[in-house]
Order: C-alpha cells, then structure tokens, then sequence
C-alpha cells in the first residue's frame, strides 16, 4: 500500500484507537508505553492530556472522559498536600523537589516507588487544557474541585525552576513548560468552575506567565528560546537525582517542545511575529525530512527524531494554512509504524550523538514501542487534517 494514500492515513486512525483502547487501565490511565521497561506501568499527565486529547477529537469520548476521571481523582486527593505546600511557600520556608506532585503516578494513581525526575509543572497544565478541549467538544463533565486543586497548585508554583518536557534541566525555568501553564490556567478560566479568589489567583499567573516571557522567553533572534534568560536559576541541581545527561545547551537554542506555545497553546498565537519565528526556527533547526529532533544538543537514545515532534510540528504548520507539509509530516509519522502498526517514540536512522545509541540500548533495551503519546498526536494531526476516516 502506498504511504499517504487515504487508506493507509485511515488504518493508522483505526489502529491508534484500537491500540490506545487496549491499553488504557480499567482505572482511566493512559500508560505511557505498555511495553518499555523505564515506563512501564506508569501514566504522565503530559502524555495521557495529549492522549485524550486525540481520543476526544477521534469519537473516544468515553475512553477520554475516563482519563480526566482519573486525573480528577488522583489531583484531587491530593487536595491536602497542595494546601500545605502552599502554606509552607507562604510562610517563606524551602520546599524539596521531593516535595512537590509527582510527574507520572502508577496506573492506580499512586505516586509509585521507582526514582523519576519531579518535579514537572507542565502536565497540571496540559490536563486542564485538554480537559477543557473535551468538554467543550462533547458536553464532558467538569470534575471542579480537582480543577482548583490544578488551579492553585499551578498559580502558587508556575515561577519555580522544574524539569522540562524532557525530564531535563531541573534549575531552569522553560519556555514550554510555562506555554502549559499558561493554556491551562486560561482553559481552566473558561470552565467557570473557579471560586473568585482561585480565578483571581489564575488570572495573575497567566498575566506574570505573559511578562516573564516577553521579557526573558525570546532570542535576539526573535524566536521563543528554551528556557528563561533571567539569570536566576534557583533550584540547586546538586540536590536533584541524576539527570538523564548533562549536555550544556546554549540558552537561544530551540527546543521543539516550544511548538506547543503557538498551537495548540496559544501563547504566542500562529500569526504572531514571535509564533511565525519560533516555527521557523524549529523547522530550521530541527526538523530532518519530516521528522523532528528534540534540541541540537539531544543524546538520548543518541537524539533521534520524534515521531510526536513531526505531529506537532504538522499541526503547526496546518494552523498556518501549510496544509500540503502538514499532510507531509503525517505520512512520514504513518512510515514509521512498525509491521504491527505500532509507533515508537523516536526513531534511530539519523542521530544527532550516534556515539550515545549504545548506552541507552543496554540501560533501558529497545526505544519506546508503541508509545501511546506518539498515537495520540497522530490521532491530532489526523483530526486537524480532516483525514480521520
Ligand atoms: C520523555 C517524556 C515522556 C516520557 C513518557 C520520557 O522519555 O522525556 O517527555 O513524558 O518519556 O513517554
């Protein structure tokens, strides 16, 4: 069958979904990779918000209406421990990377007892964001109270260093991860679920995520930069456990995480001099044919290309009216199927440290196949395209 003929884009749909059905937890989770050893039996917010947000543009309206059931209940049990973080906050006191809401809970929600790299804030905001998608889209239910536990966690910490997408960086603040924040505060806004002081709360942290990164979140160049340049990094990455790697990577450089702050996020909506650079940037950078590499300085699994980075890279170039790429990158994302219709998180046939291949082979075996989050942004970039059936 020829790649990009209809039939082919229409079987990977009916695949993903059927894939993403299979292994959704009878508790809602979406498992990152059912099948990889560093990710098995744990479910990410980042990756289950995308996730669902495929699902819920493909007709899955159940299988994502369980994930954010899910979510709501493990955020909202949580409730308690945001209450005191942020009355430990406001009486001046320290609070530990250990102390924050874990990045990945176990499928039953618990916050697992392996090592990971917490704490990450992007996720609280893409859940909100693709909360507020489904329900818009589908008349959902709003779970409120788990909202506002997002809602306050998110407007007390959103200016803390974290780790970035990538599990990376620990005492930097990122770009990305503030262009989630930012959707999904506003998303949570647009829900109307929010008590005055809570919505007070998620306008003034949207209103600093906008001034922060105008002010230290664009290159010379014009473009989004990875992370802040405000010379204050505050989290001490001694304190922290060992990182995935210690690649230095210069403060302009792009990072293709950063597409999300044009679309689907809006930060910097397509249109916008700054969202026109950013793509630009990105597809200069870091794209390779139609597949996309994390940042120039990636070694992870010797820095392959993302088959998820292609989607979001599609979907920005398609919110741009380049509907031709953006059919390009789909079909290169739909080649990279293994025989068993199953998509990998990258793939290794160009590598930015191919000397760096080996080592993650023999820590962690073969790349991430399938890689739920991979189908996920397929299912988008589909639905964007109006190639969903
Ligand atoms: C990536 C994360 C992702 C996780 C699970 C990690 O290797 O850095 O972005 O959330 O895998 O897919």
């Amino acid at each position: 069958m020829t790649v990009g003929s209809e039939l082919t884009r229409a079987l990977l749909v009916s695949r993903s979904i059927e894939l993403i059905s299979t292994h959704q937890s009878p508790s809602g989770a979406y498992p990152a990779s059912p099948t990889f050893s560093a990710y098995r039996g744990y479910a990410w917010l980042r990756d289950g918000a995308f996730i669902a947000e495929g699902m819920s543009r493909a007709g899955q309206a159940d299988s994502a209406t369980a994930f954010h059931a899910w979510c709501a209940e493990v955020i909202g049990v949580r409730a308690a421990q945001v209450d005191a973080l942020i009355a430990r906050a406001d009486a001046g006191q320290e609070l530990a990377l250990a102390d924050m809401l874990p990045t990945r809970f176990t499928l039953d929600g618990a916050d697992g007892a392996d090592q990971w790299w917490d704490h990450q804030l992007d996720g609280y905001g893409i859940w909100l964001w693709a909360l507020e998608r489904h329900a818009v889209r589908h008349g959902a239910p709003v779970p409120g109270p788990a909202v506002a536990v997002a809602v306050r966690y998110l407007s007390r910490f959103w200016d803390r260093p974290c780790y970035d997408w990538w599990e990376e960086h620990v005492d930097r603040r990122h770009v990305s991860t503030l262009g989630a924040i930012h959707a999904g505060l506003r998303a949570a806004l647009a829900l109307g679920v929010l008590d005055r002081a809570d919505a007070h709360a998620a306008q003034v942290a949207v209103a600093g995520v906008t001034a922060l990164v105008a002010g230290y979140g664009v290159a010379p160049a014009g473009h989004l930069r990875k992370w802040l340049d405000d010379g204050r990094p505050t989290a001490d990455p001694a304190t922290a456990p060992a990182v995935f790697h210690t690649a230095e990577v210069p403060g302009d450089a792009v990072d293709a995480s950063l597409l999300a702050c044009v679309y689907p996020f809006g930060l910097y909506p397509p249109g916008h001099p700054v969202a026109t650079a950013t793509v630009a940037a990105v597809q200069d950078q870091l794209a390779r044919g139609y597949g996309v590499h994390r940042y120039l300085a990636d070694t992870f699994y010797g820095g392959g290309r993302w088959i998820l980075l292609a989607g979001l890279l599609g979907l920005n170039h398609a919110a741009a009216g380049r509907r031709e790429e953006a059919l390009r990158h789909l079909d290169w994302m739909a080649a990279q199927a293994t025989p068993a219709g199953e998509l990998p998180e990258q793939v290794s046939d160009v590598l930015l440290a191919p000397d760096r291949l080996g080592e993650w082979l023999e820590r962690w075996g073969p790349v991430a196949t399938p890689l739920l989050w991979s189908h996920g942004m397929y299912l988008i970039l589909a639905d964007e395209l109006g190639v969903m059936s």
